[in-house]
């Protein structure tokens, strides 16, 4: 279940691209190829100077997923400054869910001097506005995370987003079948953003899975509705209401991050019937802190640091002119863009040490604080050698 060398595969292969078309096209290889192995810092401060102007990095809000403050920012700062970009050759801002605010971020970051922008949008039309007053003005843009749709982005760095859906669809199936005694399970499912084509590929992959059970009648779907903007807030109230609806009658949710878990999970905390499985996604420490518990059956790790460190690569190579190639291509209803498309991974109480822990991404110590601290998970952590597995 595992897969965290086919996401290194990928990383890798992007890796190899880039040192093969700065071999074939400019005299960067050797910075190229000793910047990518990896360490090589030094070398790779070289090509960072070679390029010009800004890399402008557009991230979209701080409320609908802790990830973007507490994983992506960190993570590109990590990659710019291994590719050798120096804090002033870069710069990365939050629109906090405003579009218009994207808009003006992105634009003052032309003026700038910006060569090259980073973007998650917040929705398809603000984020096609954004690409083609760049393109006017000879700026690269890379989707990161989100596709635009209809935009004209150069390359898009994202994960197999019907695949991280589809993780959550089967691990749902895994833990109602399980933990649920009910005859028929009342299951519940949150979305994402009707905005956010991400949210479109997660829903494509879990009801791969969970449709044909509502169909053949094993399942029952409570309700199925999509909370605007991912906001939080809002996913408390439509949870609760649906709680309500069903008469506190509701077995299992497929909830499509983590934030909107930690809703459901609040709102049958209040109503004393947290416990039932819960999906999740981008294995925040607050997820993981619910798996912990039992109060969440999983979540889904994406390797942020490898996300960034591919969209930080892109980035640099076009501000040196180059144009690297990429192993896929993405349809965006308008053209298609060369992609990078890494793996995620479905992560449980099971195989949390292994996974985040492993990676780097996560600390037993932040997951096993307060209350936490006294679930059975963290405590076999204190009493064996699961901390020092974390360190190795
Ligand atoms: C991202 C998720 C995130 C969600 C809310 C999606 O586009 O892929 O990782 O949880 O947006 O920010």
């Amino acid at each position: 279940m595992f897969r965290l060398s086919k996401l290194q595969g990928f990383v890798l292969m992007l890796v190899l691209t880039l040192v093969v078309t700065a071999c074939g096209g400019a005299d960067t290889s050797e910075e190229g190829a000793s910047a990518d192995a990896g360490g090589g810092s030094e070398a790779a401060a070289d090509d960072g100077g070679g390029g010009e102007g800004l890399v402008a990095v557009l991230l979209p809000d701080s409320a609908s997923s802790a990830r973007w403050e507490t994983d992506d920012r960190p993570a590109f700062e990590t990659a710019f400054e291994e590719l050798g970009l120096s804090p002033d050759d870069y710069q990365i801002q939050n629109a906090e869910g405003d579009a218009a605010n994207q808009q003006s971020q992105a634009e003052q970051a032309i003026t700038n001097g910006a060569s090259v922008l980073v973007l998650t949008n917040l929705d398809s039309g603000s984020g096609a506005a954004i690409i083609q007053n760049a393109k006017d003005q000879g700026v690269a843009v890379i989707d990161y995370d989100r596709l635009t749709l209809e935009g004209d982005a150069d390359y898009y760095v994202s994960f197999d987003n019907e695949a991280v859906g589809r993780l959550q669809g089967e691990t749902l199936v895994q833990c109602v079948e399980e933990e649920v005694d009910a005859e028929t399970p009342q299951v519940a499912v949150l979305n994402g953003s009707p905005t956010d084509n991400n949210a479109t590929l997660f829903k494509n992959g879990y009801d791969g899975v969970i449709n044909p059970k509502f169909e053949s009648g094993e399942w029952a779907e409570v309700d199925d509705q999509s909370v605007p903007d991912w906001d939080n807030q809002q996913a408390l109230v439509i949870f609760e209401q649906m709680l309500t609806a069903a008469d506190g009658n509701i077995d299992a949710v497929l909830a499509a991050n983590d934030g909107l878990a930690n809703a459901a999970i609040q709102a049958l905390k209040s109503a004393n019937q947290a416990g039932i499985p819960v999906t999740g996604q981008d294995a925040t420490v607050e997820g993981l802190q619910h798996v912990v518990a039992g109060d969440q059956c999983m979540t889904v790790y994406k390797s942020i640091g490898e996300e960034a460190q591919a969209a930080a690569e892109l980035a640099v190579a076009l501000r040196d002119g180059e144009q690297p190639e990429t192993d896929a291509t993405v349809d965006n209803g308008s053209k298609e863009v060369p992609a990078v498309l890494l793996e995620p991974v479905a992560v449980t109480d099971d195989n949390i040490m292994e996974t985040v822990v492993a990676d780097g991404f996560r600390t037993v110590e932040e997951i096993c604080t307060g209350d936490v601290a006294d679930a059975d998970w963290c405590q076999e952590q204190a009493a064996g050698g699961g901390a020092s597995e974390a360190s190795s």
